[in-house]
């Protein structure tokens, strides 16, 4: 049976994605650099592969035998202030991170590379919806992923099956959806409100996206891009009034001026609450691939409710 690879799978879109590549079959190996997430990994039935992609180690010889191999692992974003400086060692590791993997990889073995990058990318993209051809205009991490994400050229010209996959703003129970709105909503604290609140984005649920970067694994095309969105842009600020209904409360904000934001987490967050971009999912469903939650209504109480229950285990 094909092996697929998967980096960044003990993450928050990587713990869903590998729940439904089991799923789907498919014999997975999870990258992890520890013994707690080699466990969960067993756990969930597929197999730990210890090693970290910052170092070259006996981690590459798994891979370089892998059919498929899922790139979604990336440096840590989250939780603190993201200064320039920051960034810019992000931006360099996240490099590092990909030249271990890219390069050991073997035309003649591996059949498709998906490699998950974010739509900060693409960033101000207007109030159109733009598909991925869109002229990429990076915001707040866009200008740290670029370098990785122009990289890509020179392996697919390597003849790396190369296929990319770009997740817009994911929300479930993890990550920001949690610590940004969830959490304030049920604590009865305001959810912030930025300049950027009254701009349109696009959202994913990320049962959608894992269940999408299973079905690129089968169907993606060398040298595509792939937006994984759902069906309808909203404004930042209507996940929350959707949540609070979903919870029965009542949301309240606090504005918060820019210069006040971008002194509390840094300029890189700051500047991608600027974003603006309708994303549309005309190629990825041209895949045959469908939506579970193609609008925020029918998306976020499942999220609230997969929260609840890992709340309560
Ligand atoms: N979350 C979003 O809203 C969002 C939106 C669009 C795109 N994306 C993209 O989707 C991908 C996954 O995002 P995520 O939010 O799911 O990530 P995440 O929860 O932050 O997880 C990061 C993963 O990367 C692994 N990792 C980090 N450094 C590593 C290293 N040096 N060697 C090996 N593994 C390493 C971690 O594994 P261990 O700690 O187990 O080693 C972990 O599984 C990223 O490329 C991100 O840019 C995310």
């Amino acid at each position: 049976m094909n092996t697929l690879f998967v980096t960044g799978g003990s993450g928050f879109i990587g713990s869903s994605f590998v729940r439904h590549a089991l799923g789907a079959g498919k014999n997975v190996q999870v990258l992890t650099r520890s013994e707690k997430s080699a466990e969960r990994v067993r756990a969930s039935g597929a197999a730990p592969i210890r090693g970290n992609l910052l170092q070259p180690g006996a981690w590459q010889a798994a891979a370089a035998q892998a059919q498929i191999v899922v790139h979604l692992a990336q440096p840590e974003t989250f939780g603190t202030r993201v200064t320039h400086q920051r960034a810019l060692s992000f931006r360099e590791e996240r490099l590092r991170m990909d030249a271990n993997l890219l390069d050991c990889l073997k035309p003649d073995v591996v059949q498709r590379v998906i490699y998950v990058g974010g739509t900060s990318y693409y960033g101000l993209q207007g109030d159109q919806l733009v598909d991925e051809t869109a002229i990429p205009q990076p915001k707040g991490w866009g200008p740290y992923i670029a370098p990785a994400i122009e990289a890509l050229d020179g392996y697919l010209a390597r003849n790396l099956p190369i296929s990319l996959a770009f997740p817009s703003w994911v929300y479930g129970p993890g990550s920001w959806f949690i610590e940004y709105t969830l959490e304030p909503l049920t604590k009865g604290k305001p959810i912030i409100k930025l300049p950027g609140a009254a701009r349109t984005i696009s959202f994913v649920h990320v049962e959608d996206v894992a269940r999408a970067i299973v079905h690129l694994s089968d169907h993606g095309e060398t040298g595509w891009r792939y937006f994984i969105t759902d069906d309808q842009p909203r404004k930042r600020l209507e996940i929350g009034e959707i949540a609070a209904q979903v919870l029965g409360v009542r949301m309240k904000t606090l504005s918060l001026p820019m210069f006040l934001m971008r002194l509390a987490a840094g300029p890189v967050i700051a500047d991608s609450m600027l974003t603006e971009a309708r994303l549309s999912n005309a190629r990825l469903k041209s895949t045959g691939f469908t939506l579970n939650f193609p609008t925020l209504e029918q998306g976020v109480p499942d999220a609230i409710e997969r929260w609840r229950k890992m709340a309560a285990t």
